[in-house]
């Protein structure tokens, strides 16, 4: 394929992708949303293979075929709640990428270049290999930091931020012997260098973020790894890959943006690591005895409960995504929907391990989108609500992230449940969440405890619903 149909068909897949995130803004459009984007990836590869500057065939479909059984393998076999972990591989992969097309692209450059050329393509290739180093080394402490093989603790070195820029003089140093006229192999070692600092950047930052605050920094790293690929492209003068990444890097930075506000989190902070928990700062209080009485409650008890109630509002949480509680859940409300009550699902926007993670399970159940509602579309109507059932969700629902200033969430917006009537909270034990810290919500007059696995207590309470109401409940009714 020559130059000329080539740029047309990217400019084609651009339009595609672009089209792509249109699609996925919104639930009733997303399955369109990712049938562009995948149309669109598939031109792109297939121009890209048909180009003129490919001629390795072999070795590039070996790389494919292996890549794609890879991928293929992992997508299918990971667990909707180890999603988090696999998108962090991925960006790792990419700034893994960004890396090599630099380091090679500076050995062996695609052109002879001289003079300012030279020096804009030797920038080029600096800030590609330092991004892409920073998203690598990030993503890989992301990765264990979710998957439990790191703490989640926050690591606060003294005068972290002091290190950081440190760092960042370092390679600013190395950068001037770099852009150094000299011949490539000299440059290389300044190059290396900085990849070394760069690296050790990203581990930083990263392992000084802790806990609850990880799926802001999963987000930015996206956003990083969209830069990486934006900065592979220009190294590499692929114009689809520079649309490409700018979509990524900036989709990722407007959602980390999102999610900082959902979170009342600093953007700035998020970028330049140490938040979550401040070094010294008491550990959340403790919620005790003197808080209150704990109330457990059964299933047929909640179903009497619920059935009684006009009001519902039902909050999912990773409970419900571990016991895939979803499809019993929606036969529930349906029932109870159609006995007269008003049932609705609330969402917290970092409910779940994924953005999105609770809307997808929720579609999966065929729960219609329209009683489906964020965070600030139903915390005002709590107090009117007869009966909140907290399914699998712990931090989300944690009164103290709005009155104890000493507890790690503090400050986080959260659904507002304990205002309602009657609140069940159903999980296996007092554990506390992602967070770890206690909730007091579990100890409030108006809660009740459904301990269980939320599958097998849904299970039930829809078995209790499927029964004619007792004779009492009915004249109470
Ligand atoms: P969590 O605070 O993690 O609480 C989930 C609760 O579910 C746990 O306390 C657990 O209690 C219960 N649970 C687990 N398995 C269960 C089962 N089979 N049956 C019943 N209950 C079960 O979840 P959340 O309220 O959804 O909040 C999300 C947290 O994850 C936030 O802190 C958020 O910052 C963080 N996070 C979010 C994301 C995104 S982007 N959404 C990404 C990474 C981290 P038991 O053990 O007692 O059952």
């Amino acid at each position: 394929m020559t130059e000329s149909p080539l740029t047309v068909a990217y400019l084609l897949a651009g339009v595609l992708f672009i089209l792509s995130l249109g699609g996925l803004s919104a639930q009733e459009t997303a399955r369109r949303g990712n049938v562009l984007g995948i149309t669109g990836m598939l031109l792109a590869m297939g121009v890209t293979a048909a180009s003129p500057a490919v001629t390795g065939y072999p070795v590039l479909a070996g790389a494919l075929g292996v890549g794609t059984l890879i991928g293929a393998v992992l997508a299918a076999r990971v667990a909707m709640t180890s999603m988090p972990e696999l998108v962090a591989v991925l960006h790792s992969f990419v700034g893994a990428a960004a890396v090599l097309v630099g380091i090679s692209g500076y050995l062996a450059p695609p052109t002879e270049l001289h003079g300012v050329a030279r020096t804009i393509h030797d920038v080029e290739t600096f800030l590609g290999v330092f991004i892409g180093a920073v998203t690598f080394t990030g993503s890989i402490v992301a990765f264990g930091k979710l998957r439990g093989t790191l703490a989640s603790r926050p690591l606060l070195l003294p005068a972290r931020h002091w290190a950081n820029l440190g760092i960042v003089a370092g390679c600013v140093v190395v950068g001037a012997y770099f852009l150094r006229d000299q011949p490539p192999e000299a440059g290389l070692r300044p190059l290396l260098a900085m990849t070394a600092l760069a690296g050790l950047l990203g581990i930083h930052l990263v392992m000084a973020i802790g806990g609850a605050d990880m799926p802001v920094v999963v987000s930015m790293l996206n956003s990083y790894s969209g830069w990486a690929a934006a900065s592979a492209g220009f190294m590499l003068g692929n114009d689809l890959l520079i649309i490409t990444g700018a979509l990524v890097g900036s989709s990722g930075l407007i959602l980390s943006i999102i999610m900082c506000r959902a979170m009342n989190r600093s953007i700035t902070n998020v970028i330049f690591g140490g938040f979550g928990a401040e070094a010294g700062a008491a550990p959340a209080r403790a919620a005790s005895a003197e808080q209150g009485e704990v109330v457990s409650v059964d299933a047929p008890g909640t179903a009497t409960l619920m059935r009684e109630a006009r009001r519902i509002v039902i909050v999912p949480g990773y409970g419900m995504a571990v016991a895939q509680a979803q499809y019993p859940l929606w036969e529930c409300a349906r029932l109870l929907k159609a006995g007269g009550a008003t049932v609705r699902f609330a969402i917290h926007p970092v409910a779940g391990r994924l953005p999105g993670h609770m809307n997808v399970l929720l579609a999966e159940a065929k729960v219609p989108y329209d009683i489906v509602l964020e965070m600030d579309e139903i915390n005002e109507d709590f107090p009117e609500t007869d009966v909140v059932l907290v399914i699998g969700a712990n931090d989300i629902v944690n009164p103290g992230a709005l009155d104890d200033p000493s507890s790690p969430i503090y400050g986080m917006p959260v659904l507002e449940v304990w205002k309602a009537k009657a609140v069940v909270v159903m999980k296996r034990s007092m554990a506390s969440g992602y967070a770890g810290v206690d909730n007091p919500l579990f100890y409030g007059e108006n809660t009740k405890m459904l301990f269980g696995d939320a599958k097998k207590n849904v299970d039930a309470i829809l078995a209790a619903l499927q029964q004619p109401a007792p004779a009492g409940e009915r004249a109470a009714a």
